[in-house]
């Protein structure tokens, strides 16, 4: 597993595992779903409904939108802006988001 953290002298909070497409990738208490992903090298968030064109990570304020993936079943959801928990399950968002809604 890449791990792409400075680990001398950064206080971290507990660490946990979060699942992104089937890979467990190492989470701290804190960190947003979007410094897992690019802690651990992954850099394609989603991709483009047309093109499939891959995107990712672009302005980390939560303005861009680039960054959206299913988070627990959730699509659109900015991963810059939300924070990693414990046994949380993320997808690669591919075009727009479609919500499953049971009646
Ligand atoms: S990186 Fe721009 S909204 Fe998340």
């Amino acid at each position: 597993m890449i791990n792409r953290r400075v680990e001398k002298g950064v206080a971290r909070g507990r660490e946990f595992e979060i699942e992104v497409d089937g890979e467990k990738l190492r989470a701290h208490e804190g960190e947003t779903i979007a410094a897992v992903m690019l802690a651990a090298g992954r850099r394609t968030f989603r991709q483009t409904g047309l093109r499939q064109q891959a995107r990712g990570y672009y302005c980390g304020i939560g303005l861009c939108h680039e960054c959206m993936m299913v988070v627990n079943g959730v699509p659109n959801t900015r991963t810059c802006q939300t924070l990693a928990t414990p046994g949380c399950r993320v997808e690669t968002q591919e075009g727009p988001g479609k919500l499953e809604v049971a009646f």
